[in-house]
């Protein structure tokens, strides 16, 4: 038995924003921004009315409507997302209860691996799938970053970058084991876990960081007061922090070794490929690839000019895209890849 995509969807709030709107927040401009990163504008959405599972949703009911099933048929669901509604419970029993099916008791994963987020949760379905424990799961990357960014000139190196949007795919058992996900690749290295991270709030209680002042902890004797302080709110450390030029040099050697990785594992060639859909984490960073691979234009997707980094939502929006413009044709081969947060990164080849 394979897994194979039976249906893709992607919702993106109505709120544009341009590279010129941010200029009445920070200081910056649409050309560094254009130059850097190749965002021309992204979506944020609708405060108070909109949530990373409302958005999760509009995007599942898609996916399930282009699979042909009813939502009753999804029997589990996985949920990748570095910005969820709530610290707990995750956005997965949060999404169920948006779709409506409760009733139906499935489980619901959540998983915590940022830009490689659904790299990693394609990978929990597929084995799923191929144990023959699902026959129907419901494989979602949604976030809402514009809720937590630091939209003063202090943060501008990682606010410009993000955008809000969900994209889902349903998928489900393949009899062909010629076709479908043919394989999965996750891979990790904790060495960098602070480079491109939100610290705070947490219970590290200043563990991992030798400046543990600037957190305000309260003496040892007092029970508590570690995952939430006023000093974290007068620092500022509720925000992401990245360290771009280190996380750029990393994800421009990871992203080419985990392709080549799928490729050697199924003994393809990256001729063989037809399109890829890089996370897209920065038009630069997509080009480097795609130079490097050798690719064509036509074989590599990108839409981070419209979306920005959506982060776990970024590869399912913009495989969405792709199949609603014809760009995937059955038996094609399909290269997803992604690299962030954690050290974290990790492909999957899908024959269509
Ligand atoms: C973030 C990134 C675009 C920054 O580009 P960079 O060339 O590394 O820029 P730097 O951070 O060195 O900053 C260069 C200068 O631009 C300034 N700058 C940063 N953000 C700016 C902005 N939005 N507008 C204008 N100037 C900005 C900096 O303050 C710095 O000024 P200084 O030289 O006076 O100190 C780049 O490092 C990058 O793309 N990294 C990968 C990020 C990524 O893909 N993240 C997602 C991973 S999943």
């Amino acid at each position: 038995m394979n897994s194979k995509i039976a249906g893709t969807g992607y919702y993106v709030p109505k709120n544009i924003v341009t590279n010129s709107d941010l200029m009445q927040y920070m200081d910056t401009t649409d050309e560094w921004i254009q130059e850097r990163t190749g965002i021309q504008e992204r979506r944020y959405a609708k405060k108070h009315e909109e949530t990373t599972t409302t958005m999760a949703c509009e995007a599942a009911k898609k996916a399930i409507a282009d699979a042909g099933i009813d939502k009753e048929d999804i029997d589990f669901i996985v949920f990748a997302t570095l910005s969820p509604d709530y610290y707990f419970p995750g956005c997965g029993v949060l999404l169920q209860r948006e779709l409506g099916i409760t009733n139906t008791g499935i489980g619901a994963i959540d998983i915590r691996n940022q830009c490689s987020g659904f790299i990693y949760a394609v990978s929990v379905a597929d084995k799923f799938i191929k144990t023959g424990t699902y026959k129907n799961v419901l494989v979602v990357g949604a976030e809402m970053h514009s809720m937590g960014l630091d939209f003063s000139t202090r943060g501008r190196g990682v606010s410009v970058i993000f955008g809000d949007g969900a994209g889902a795919v349903v998928m489900q058992s393949e009899e062909d084991e010629t076709k479908g996900v043919l394989t999965t690749h996750l891979h990790s290295d904790g060495s960098f876990a602070e480079e491109l991270a939100l610290i705070s709030p947490g219970c590290h209680g200043g563990y991992h960081d030798e400046d543990s002042e600037k957190y305000g902890f309260v003496p040892e004797d007092i029970p508590g007061e570690i995952l939430v302080t006023q000093a974290m709110l007068d620092n500022h450390l509720f925000y992401p922090y990245m360290n771009g030029q280190l996380v750029f040099k990393n994800a421009i050697i990871r992203f080419k070794e985990v392709i080549m990785e799928a490729l050697q594992a199924t003994q393809l060639e990256k001729n063989d490929i037809d399109m890829l859909i890089p996370h897209q984490a920065n038009l630069r960073i997509s080009q480097y690839i795609q130079k490097t691979m050798g690719l064509s234009d036509d074989k590599v997707f990108n839409n981070i000019h419209k979306y920005g980094n959506t982060t776990a939502a970024s590869i399912p929006i913009a495989l969405a895209e792709a199949c609603e413009q014809g760009k995937i044709k059955k038996g094609d081969l399909v290269c997803l890849a992604a690299f962030g947060s954690g050290f974290t990164w990790g492909s999957t080849l899908i024959r269509w």
